[in-house]
């Protein structure tokens, strides 16, 4: 059985872009695979989160985690910092991770540029605990976007730079997992690129938001004075409201908007006005999930100490291998 690991920082809500472009195939790996996912709250310290957030940051993702379907049953859903295994590998992954291709790394340039009064030592090694989170179960499959495609390559490196070093067929190269045709690109209401939380607000919409704001958010999305002849192509901003309802709403929906705007007869309003109610038929169930869930103080706590437990027996024996291949032994 393969071993598939996914992390998330404790950033902020998950939207429709994380669940239909992610979370979905996770809900079906879990089934066929042994999975792994946990929530990088180490990492999201390079960007110092105050004390008072963090815990209910990361209590969140779980709860929304469970209310779209991760099953902690099935597959190991944890706390990154329930696991101080990480950090012990992240500091011997260090110990072979070079500045100068830490420094070369594209997030970490962004980031440098844009938190220059907090370009610490952390963010330099991102890499290599994602190396850590990576390797510390020996994963073989790592569902990342092309903005997590270097980081999984500096894993590869830093896998094989051990093995070689020490001469063993020790940790297995992670390869990215590839949703083939069930990859879906969720759009962003604003017009232009993918729906993501730091590209403005009103781009995303969350699967906890209240139905008054998501009729809001996507009647204000970006269109445009609509088609001056007939069958013409869509420019990018339509082409995204219709990505959007197909995802959402029923084909015969999508059909009729369609016939509509080869015909110039297309009204964004009433688009828009049905893509906001289907969206709504879709987040709203999961949205009262989440609320129930995230009250459910008992029910967060048993499965986050079952997470960490079933977690900590993998890693726990990853880094007792290591001690020994890199030569300490007990006394
Ligand atoms: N860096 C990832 C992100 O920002 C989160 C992450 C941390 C991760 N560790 C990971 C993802 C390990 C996959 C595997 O999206």
């Amino acid at each position: 059985m393969e071993i598939v690991l996914s992390g998330i920082r404790p950033t902020g809500n998950l939207h429709l872009g994380n669940y239909f472009g992610a979370i979905k195939n996770f809900v079906k790996m879990q089934e066929e695979n042994q999975c792994f996912f946990f929530i990088a709250d180490y990492h999201s310290l390079t960007t110092h989160p105050k004390p008072g957030d963090l815990h209910g940051n990361v209590k969140q993702v779980l709860a929304e985690y469970l209310a779209t379907g991760l099953d902690p049953e099935k597959a190991t859903l944890y706390v990154q910092s329930d696991l101080p295994e990480i950090a012990e590998l992240y500091l011997i992954l260090n110990m072979n991770a070079y500045m100068g291709e830490l420094e070369r790394v594209t997030t970490f340039k962004e980031k440098a540029r844009k938190q220059p009064e907090n370009v610490n030592a952390g963010l330099l090694t991102y890499p290599s605990l994602m190396a850590a989170d990576i390797l510390i179960h020996k994963a073989h499959k790592v569902p990342v976007g092309k903005d997590q495609e270097q980081h999984l390559e500096m894993t590869r490196t830093f896998a094989r730079r051990f093995n070689r070093m020490y001469q063993e067929d020790f940790f297995p190269i992670p390869q990215a997992y590839n949703f083939g045709a069930d990859l879906v690109k969720v759009p962003g209401l604003d017009g232009s690129g993918k729906m993501g939380k730091s590209e403005g607000e009103g781009n995303a919409i969350f699967l906890v938001d209240d139905p008054s704001v998501i009729r809001k958010k996507v009647m204000r999305a970006v269109s445009d004075a609509g088609p001056s002849e007939p069958n013409q192509q869509k420019p990018e901003p339509i082409e995204n409201l219709f990505s959007l309802l197909k995802i959402v709403s029923a084909p015969e929906v999508v059909g009729f908007f369609d016939q509509q705007y080869n015909q110039c007869a297309i009204r964004y309003g009433d688009l828009k006005k049905q893509l906001a109610e289907d969206v709504i038929a879709f987040t709203d169930p999961i949205r009262k999930r989440i609320l129930e869930i995230a009250a459910d103080e008992a029910y967060i706590s048993k499965v986050a100490r079952l997470g960490a437990e079933k977690a900590r027996e993998s890693a726990a024996k990853t880094v007792k291998e290591v001690r020994e291949i890199i030569g300490f032994r007990p006394f």
